[in-house]
């Protein structure tokens, strides 16, 4: 059995390396194989945050999604590890009465857009189209870096997204949608395509919890704002910009996260206690079924922290040793 096993992953190894060099993006290479065959440790992070609403009236989605990379990155995930998908540049809408600016409190203490902000896909990039090529990887050759989701059987992988939606579907840009199958779909070929080890996915929108209701990959944890027939609340308006800033459900993730550092020992169970609908107004949804670990021993550093343990070891390694026997 074991052996039977060993033989299929490095099957799969050879295909997915064979495919890499086929798009001429890797080579072939003993380390390649290396990687693909050891899965037990994770070793890197990354976050793709997509807002996919357009238009002014809208600002807080944005500054839902800046509020999040500003989190993310505060953390310890590098902009390098990073794709964030904005679908409109509220900063630089002429109706912004503090130009070039994102705000999520009335009090504006920090500005989300000021430094340091690198976006991925912008305007009119935020597809649906995109954003499944991006998942899966299946992007073209001339794709730049920036654009790419490099990961493999070792990261794990936070997703974001916020936007209008309804009942299994998220809006892009108000022209066209994807559907909770779509993205179900994404995830699962993701999986065959050892493209993640963990996956954190997390909505914020209108029935976002029927979002992932479809999910059916292994290793996904998925948290929503809001069941089937609720809508998910905007939280600060603010009078001189005119809009509202936020939206609760992140709002109250991120009120959490601010107490949390790289070094916390703060689990996803502790995130989760803190949510209270009183406050968020609709009612969040966890899905664990298909989440191998325990909450509560899901640190939140598991996602969001930068991972710096790599083992290293000197000699070289036995490819022939443990493979066809
Ligand atoms: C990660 O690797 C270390 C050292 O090889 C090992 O002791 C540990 O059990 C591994 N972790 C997991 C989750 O497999
Ligand atoms: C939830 O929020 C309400 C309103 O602020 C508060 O009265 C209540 O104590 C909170 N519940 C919990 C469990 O913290």
């Amino acid at each position: 059995m074991r052996g039977i096993h060993t033989l299929l992953r490095l099957l799969a190894a050879v295909f997915v390396a064979h495919l890499l060099c086929s798009t001429g993006t890797a080579k072939v290479t003993a380390g390649k194989i290396k990687k693909f065959l050891d899965t037990d440790n994770h070793t890197n992070n990354w976050a793709v945050l997509v807002c996919t609403s357009r238009f002014w009236f809208n600002y807080r989605h944005i500054a839902n999604t800046l509020s999040m990379y500003r989190t993310v990155k505060r953390m310890g995930i590098p902009d390098s590890h990073i794709i964030l998908m904005l679908a409109d540049d509220v900063a630089c809408n002429p109706r912004n009465c503090f130009p070039a600016t994102v705000f999520d409190h009335p009090q504006k203490t920090t500005d989300l857009y000021g430094d340091n902000v690198e976006v991925d896909y912008r305007g009119y990039e935020v597809t649906v189209e995109n954003f499944i090529r991006l998942l899966t990887g299946r992007v073209t050759t001339n794709t730049p870096r920036n654009k790419r989701l490099l990961t493999d059987d070792k990261s794990n992988i936070f997703i974001y997204m916020t936007g209008h939606g309804g009942e299994d579907f998220l809006k892009f840009q108000d022209s066209e949608e994807i559907n909770s199958y779509d993205i179900a779909d994404a995830m699962q070929q993701m999986w065959e395509k050892q493209r993640y080890r963990e996956i954190l996915f997390v909505i914020d929108t209108c029935q976002a919890n029927t979002m992932f209701s479809k999910f059916y990959a292994p290793n996904v944890l998925s948290i929503g704002s809001s069941e089937k027939g609720e809508n998910s609340y905007s939280h600060y308006h603010d009078r001189d910009i005119g809009v509202s800033v936020i939206d609760r459900f992140t709002y109250y993730n991120l009120k959490f996260f601010e107490s949390v550092d790289m070094s916390s020992k703060h689990t996803m169970a502790d995130l989760i206690s803190t949510y209270n609908i009183s406050l968020i107004h609709s009612t969040p949804g966890v899905r664990t079924d298909l989440f191998a670990r325990e909450l509560e021993k899901t640190y939140l550093t598991d996602f969001f922290g930068a991972v710096q343990e790599i083992e290293l070891t000197a000699e070289p390694y036995p490819i022939g040793k443990n493979s066809v026997s």
